[in-house]
């Protein structure tokens, strides 16, 4: 099932930052969407998510997953039985979703984060994969953390993932990376950081059998958890937990290669 949940597209026009122009956008082509599940496979772990969830949530539970993709998290969480919505501003990545959900188990809305307002609220919001990276510039994802505390329930947690920058932040790492794609070629996938304005530009080229080379590009902005913190209080949201992975492991800084997870509950 799926609705328009507003009518406006990801601006780019007037928040791209500086060095990157105006025509990137934070959204996954039809491009991306045609390979992504191959090159972020559905993995047995991802099953740690919703065992997660039910930690703070009740079986049955709605939760609304933002940037839902092609699905890869939303459709393990709906055959747990959580009640699953899922938003999505890239046709191309709902029609992927689709075609691995006929049987609608997933509530898909085709939307913007940034302005979204389906009026009603969830038991969990869950942004997981860097989804609150998707942003161009900080004003993008203080209406995005906003998008995110008016659509969670008064007693209702928010859990976000998301990456730890250092390495790229300091440029140690502007990494190159190549995804076989089973059978038909590969991706490639280059990663350049601009510092000061923390956007990364994400350039994947598709070399596929029978087709002429493809490329593809979304750009983020990254997240410090000392910023995701002061997001969440714009918001009149309180960080409750803090870990390094969906096992609730001790989140201590050190480690540059952990995931953050981070709760959050809204303020009263
Ligand atoms: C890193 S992918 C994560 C997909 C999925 N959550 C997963 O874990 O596989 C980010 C997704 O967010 C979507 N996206 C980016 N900007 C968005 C926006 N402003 N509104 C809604 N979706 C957006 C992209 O099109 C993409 O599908």
């Amino acid at each position: 099932m799926t609705d328009t949940a507003t009518e406006t597209p990801p601006t780019t026009e007037d928040t791209a930052p500086t060095g990157f122009g105006a025509a990137l956008s934070t959204a996954y082509s039809e491009a991306l969407a045609e390979v992504y599940d191959e090159v972020y496979p559905a993995t047995p772990d991802l099953d740690d998510i919703g065992a997660f969830l039910l930690t703070l949530a009740r079986p049955g539970a709605s939760v609304l997953e933002l940037g839902v993709g092609t699905g890869r998290v939303a459709l393990p969480l709906a055959a747990r039985g959580f009640e699953v919505h899922g938003v999505e501003t890239s046709p191309a990545m709902l029609a992927r979703l689709a075609e691995k959900d006929p049987e609608g188990r997933v509530t898909t809305h085709l939307g913007d984060l940034t302005a979204l307002d389906l009026g009603r609220t969830f038991d969990v919001v869950l942004a997981p994969f860097n989804v609150l990276c998707c942003a161009m510039a900080v004003d993008e994802q203080i209406a995005l953390m906003h998008a995110v505390a008016r659509h969670t329930a008064p007693e209702g947690h928010v859990v976000t993932e998301t990456f730890d920058p250092s390495d790229y932040h300091v440029q140690k790492r502007n990494e190159v990376a190549t995804h076989p794609v089973a059978d038909r070629g590969a991706v490639i996938e280059s990663i350049g950081v601009l510092p000061a304005s923390q956007n990364m530009m994400v350039q994947s080229t598709l070399l596929l059998d029978g087709a002429a080379p493809r490329s593809a590009t979304t750009v983020l902005r990254y997240l410090w958890p000392s910023e995701l913190d002061l997001l969440g209080g714009i918001a009149r949201l309180e960080l409750t937990a803090r870990y390094a992975g969906w096992r609730e492991q001790p989140f201590d800084g050190g480690d540059s290669r952990k995931m953050c997870v981070s709760v959050f509950r809204p303020l009263t």
